[in-house]
């Protein structure tokens, strides 16, 4: 038996900010963050809406997806670098709120790539039969810990959550293979400073990733017995089209079976992957049974993919 996905869901903030608006306040172009990174607008969160808030809302989006109610979630994981606070956890917070009576809960803090870490952790107790249904969201606030006075971050990050209902699925499907992976000596690379804000070398961000989402991405289907002609769609964590581009032409995938989201969401961390996914489903892209491969890669540094066939 395999756990998979029985429901997926989204929640994306108001604002946009597009990258005109950013020309007003920072030394930066339009031209610039397309062509160097392929973003044209990000969701800002309101003040009023923290992490746990835009959690909060795409959990509610997933369960009803799912068809599960929130009392039957047995535990909930977010994967998140931005929570409300240390602790009580944005999942703590979210179990009072959805009333997820019998859920344990707890954050997994391993940046972008923080929702293959949740859901590889879920699948752990689902395959052992511990526990059922498990809620896993990607959720971040990034505008929050956005230094608006550095050009080399502020126009790459935005705010948003998704969310996914795991279970036990049918034969076939579900999570097939996955890797996780840490690099603890790149940290220096990409980390959050005494002021809160976020600092990136971006160039060996960068060269770490476009080495990492590849290999990554073989080694699932290796894994899973797999070629790259059985792959229907790849999910890539939405940091910079050039990595993404790498990482498709590593697999050999044609342009149109990589999902591409970053031009309206710019990088969400943990929220990218599901993020693309529920967007991809919306335009008819991703359909029951496809083989999916899914690479996030992040602050740590850390990185993590998956194979799975998608549907219930
Ligand atoms: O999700 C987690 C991880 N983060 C990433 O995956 C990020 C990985 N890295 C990247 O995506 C790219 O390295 C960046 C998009 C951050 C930067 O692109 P790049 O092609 O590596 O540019 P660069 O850092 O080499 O900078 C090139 C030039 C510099 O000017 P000089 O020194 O050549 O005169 C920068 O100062 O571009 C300048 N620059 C900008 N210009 C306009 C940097 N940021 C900006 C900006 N607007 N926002």
């Amino acid at each position: 038996m395999n756990a998979g996905v029985l429901g997926i869901g989204r929640y994306i903030p108001e604002k946009i900010v597009t990258n005109f608006d950013l020309e007003k306040i920072m030394d930066t172009s339009d031209e610039w963050i397309r062509t160097r990174t392929g973003i044209e607008q990000r969701r800002i969160a309101a003040d009023h809406e923290d992490t746990s808030d835009l959690a909060y809302h795409a959990a509610v989006n997933a369960l009803d997806n799912a068809g599960i109610a929130a009392e039957e979630i047995d535990m909930i994981i977010v994967a998140t670098v931005t929570p409300d606070q240390p602790f009580p956890t944005v999942s703590c917070m979210l179990q009072e709120r959805l009333g997820a009576k019998k859920a344990s809960a707890f954050d997994v803090s391993a940046a972008c790539a923080g929702f293959m870490y949740g859901m590889i952790t879920a699948k752990q107790f689902i395959e052992t039969k511990a526990y059922k249904h498990i809620l896993v969201v990607g959720v971040e606030k990034l505008s929050k810990v956005t230094d608006w006075k550095d050009r080399n971050t502020a126009v790459l990050f935005g705010d948003g959550a998704g969310a996914v209902v795991m279970g036990p699925v049918s034969e076939g499907r579900g999570i097939l293979s996955f890797e996780l992976g840490s690099d603890g000596t790149g940290g220096k690379y990409l980390y959050q400073n005494e002021h809160d804000h976020i600092v990136m070398n971006g160039r060996e961000v960068f060269k770490f990733a476009v080495r990492q989402m590849g290999e990554s991405a073989v080694n699932v289907l290796d894994k899973a017995g797999l070629s790259k002609e059985d792959v229907d769609f790849l999910i890539p964590h939405q940091a910079n089209i050039r990595i993404m581009e790498a990482a498709r032409q590593r697999l050999d995938l044609p342009e149109e079976k990589m999902s591409k989201t970053i031009q309206y969401y710019g990088n969400t961390s943990a929220a990218s992957i599901p993020l693309s996914i529920v967007h991809e489903i919306e335009q008819g892209k991703i359909k029951d049974d496809d083989l999916l491969v899914m690479v996030g890669f992040g602050g740590g540094l850390t990185w993590g993919a998956i194979a799975i066939r998608w549907g219930k």
